[in-house]
């Protein structure tokens, strides 16, 4: 298959990249770095390909924002989809996101419905953050690391990598079985296992952020639910996995 991977280059669009080639896929990566602007609409041709899987992202916590990116991407792949006889459309959302839609979240909430409404036949998958997700969101201050106060079944994001490089080699789905890391973790916790296991143990404070997006991260909103497939990766698997980050992070 030819497989179209939006945000390629990123965390978990690069582990896309990856698997999709080891199966035998020929692969495009839309991004930026790579002369596309799904933003924008710039450079963008879908020619010969079968399905295109949305990983592309953005990092800010202002709902507007965050609303206007999803959208305007999801427009953009739509067209050029269309244009170029695309039969699959595969979106990476976050579970939880669409029913506690504040912050960032209705951003996600936004792609859902703009995808499900969508001219291109779909499949939404909703993971929970990326074992990545709390050096990516922590905050240094000093000696001392910010993290939200925040609860969490994290993953691997090269198994949600996996997981959408599989739908997309099936039919179109729609809301596929949200999927979500092995265990229960406050993020503050995850970033202490991360950062001790590279070998520089960080001292974590708790933020609760304001608002409904706070209160989300907080209350479990965003929590697998009971019909949740989970992965078989725990974050110590993961971490005798990756490489160890370079100095200054971590
Ligand atoms: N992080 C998590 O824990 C988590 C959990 C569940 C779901 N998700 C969802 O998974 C998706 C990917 O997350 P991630 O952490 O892997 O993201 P990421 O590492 O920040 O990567 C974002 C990707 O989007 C591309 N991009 C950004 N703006 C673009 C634009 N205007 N046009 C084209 N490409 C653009 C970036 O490449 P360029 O900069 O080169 O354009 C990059 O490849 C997001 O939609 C996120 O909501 C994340």
């Amino acid at each position: 298959m030819r497989i179209a991977i939006a945000g390629g280059t990123g965390t978990v669009g690069a582990h896309a990249v990856r698997l999709a080639e080891e199966a035998g896929h020929e692969t495009i990566v839309l991004s930026r770095a790579n002369g596309v602007d799904l933003v924008l609409g710039r450079g963008l041709d879908l020619t010969g390909v079968d399905a295109v899987i949305d990983v592309s992202g953005t990092s800010t916590t202002s709902a507007s924002k965050a609303t206007g990116f999803f959208e305007a991407v999801t427009s953009t792949l739509h067209r050029a989809e269309r244009e170029a006889g695309v039969g699959h459309h595969v979106a990476l959302s976050i579970v939880g996101a669409a029913a506690a839609p504040h912050g960032y979240y209705a951003g996600k909430a936004a792609q859902e419905r703009a995808v499900a409404a969508g001219p291109v036949p779909w499949t939404i998958l909703r993971a929970t953050q990326f074992f990545e997700f709390a050096e990516q969101v922590a905050v240094p201050l000093g000696a001392w690391r910010i993290v939200p106060a925040m609860r969490s079944q994290p993953v691997a994001a090269a198994s949600v990598a996996a997981r959408l490089v599989r739908l997309a080699e099936h039919a179109p789905a729609g809301d596929a079985p949200d999927l979500a890391g092995p265990a229960e973790m406050r993020m503050a916790e995850l970033l202490r296992r991360v950062s001790a296991a590279r070998g520089r143990p960080a001292r974590v404070i708790e933020l609760p952020l304001p608002g409904g997006f706070g209160r989300a991260l907080r209350n479990g909103a965003v929590l697998p639910g009971p019909d949740a497939q989970l992965d078989g990766v725990s974050v110590d698997e993961w971490l005798g996995e990756v490489p160890q980050a370079s100095e200054g992070q971590g």
